[in-house]
């Protein structure tokens, strides 16, 4: 466990890139080594997380390198062609590895086992397994449903029509991975939409897919023994990194900052839209397309935020923003409500919790909920900061340490983390970047 205390900090100025965005960087690896032949990935995420689903995908038999200019290269295994791994599959830290790769494994006739670090470990794995199951797969987990588990693939497996009982990428994505190598027509129903990335970069692999809406849900129909083209990828930045800078900026008195190539996918971009209802002053610079996705440069400045009640429905488009935007809550001018987010209490650690914890030590003032957070915030004011030998417990959560990072910039003495280990799951270089631009 590295303890590190973070201090106040002077204005965030200057300009800045972040890292690729961690979703897109899965899939690209995923897809890639689905394809026949040799497809690129350039601004690939190397964090932790990734790297989890790039040894997974050698496993399964495609060839993965990355070049001294750090673009990655990937010879595919081809749909229906995956082998069988020798070893069980370590997913580290990763949810996403762990239920995309799951649906690649269910149509496929191999076995292979996943087991993940603690917090991993305590995730529901449910959500997945019923639907893999139902299209044929084989699964034995713990009694509480969740990792280790062992699976085996069907092949051929059976076509589903899956309506999500939660809002779920991961899920959702689980379902149409496993539509690949299935014979016929797999339908996920979406009755809240989630972030569409799996749909988008698939049709840019050459899977045929079709989006459309049946009585306000979208319906995503996938045809089976899919032959995958190789593609080169650019993964844009993600938002999901940009956000700690984002309401750094807002919140640190002085800062001017530039977030270049951040992406803006409207299913992602919900913090966005929730910081300007609060005041912040951010504008879009050099609004483009990065890799079939929508990408900004972002600068921001600092503004006097207000409190306001979050809509739950924006929930999806910013569902792991959420403890950056507690602390933006916590400096806010008024009080913040938020609701709906009981999804929260299953992520990387019980975040609700989680962060009603590390913001009432920092000494903020936050009633926790069922399903949602009350924060009443200082009006600018820094918060007092972790007591002398006390640390926030970041419960193997690098949302969370991130997060109260960005606390203690604006704290009278210092927000004290208990591991920032973590963080290099998602974003190896924040704690350079966050130096350089407080600087
Ligand atoms: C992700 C989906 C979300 C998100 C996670 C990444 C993805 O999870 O929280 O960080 O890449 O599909 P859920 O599907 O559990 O909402």
């Amino acid at each position: 466990m590295t303890c590190h205390t973070f201090a106040s900090s002077g204005p965030l100025r200057g300009s800045m890139g972040i890292p690729g965005d961690k979703s897109i960087s899965h899939r690209a690896l995923m897809f890639a080594g689905l394809a026949v032949g040799r497809s690129t990935i350039t601004g690939l995420l190397e964090g932790e997380d990734v790297l989890a689903t790039a040894a997974a995908m050698r496993q399964f038999g495609a060839q993965i390198s990355r070049g001294p200019d750090g673009a990655w290269t990937v010879d595919g295994a081809g749909v229906g062609s995956l082998l069988e791994p020798r070893t069980a599959l370590d997913m580290g830290n990763s949810g996403t590895s762990t239920r995309l790769l799951m649906g690649l494994v269910a149509s496929h006739a191999i076995t292979a086992t996943f087991v993940g670090d603690a917090s991993l470990s305590g995730r529901p794995m449910k959500r997945v397994i019923d639907p893999l199951m139902q299209m044929g797969a084989g699964i034995e987990a713990t009694s509480g449903g969740t990792l280790p588990l062992m699976m085996r693939g069907a092949n051929p497996a059976v076509p589903i029509t899956y309506r999500l009982p939660v809002a779920s990428a991961q899920v959702k994505s689980a379902v149409l991975l496993a539509g690949l190598n299935t014979p016929g027509i797999t339908r996920v129903i979406e009755p809240v939409p989630t972030r569409d990335h799996t749909e988008r970069m698939l049709a840019g692999f050459g899977a045929q897919l079709e989006v459309s809406e049946e009585q306000g849900e979208r319906v995503i129909a996938i045809h089976g023994e899919a032959d995958l083209k190789p593609m080169d990828v650019t993964v844009p930045g993600d938002p999901s990194s940009a956000a700690f800078f984002m309401v750094a900026a807002s919140l640190v008195p002085g800062s001017d900052l530039v977030i270049r190539n951040v992406g803006l996918n409207p299913t992602r971009a919900g913090l966005l839209t929730i910081l300007r209802q609060m005041g912040a002053d951010i504008t879009e610079i050099d609004s483009r397309e990065v890799g079939g996705e929508p990408v900004a440069d972002l600068r921001v400045r600092h503004a006097n935020l207000t409190g306001i009640a979050v809509d739950p429905a924006i929930a999806p488009a910013m569902i792991d923003e959420f403890p950056v935007l507690f602390v933006a809550a916590a400096l806010a001018k008024g009080t913040t409500r938020t609701s709906g987010l009981e999804e929260l209490r299953v992520k990387e650690s019980d975040r609700l919790a989680a962060m009603a914890a590390a913001l009432t030590l920092a000494g903020a003032r936050v009633e926790e909920h069922e399903d949602g957070l009350t924060i009443h915030g200082t009006g600018g004011d820094p918060l007092p900061g972790t007591p002398p030998g006390e640390h926030v417990a970041t419960r193997l959560d690098h949302r969370i340490a991130m997060s109260m990072a960005i606390a203690g910039l604006v704290s009278r003495d210092g927000v004290s983390i208990d591991d920032t280990a973590p963080i290099n799951t998602s974003f190896p270089t924040f704690m350079n970047l966050l130096a350089e631009a407080a600087r």
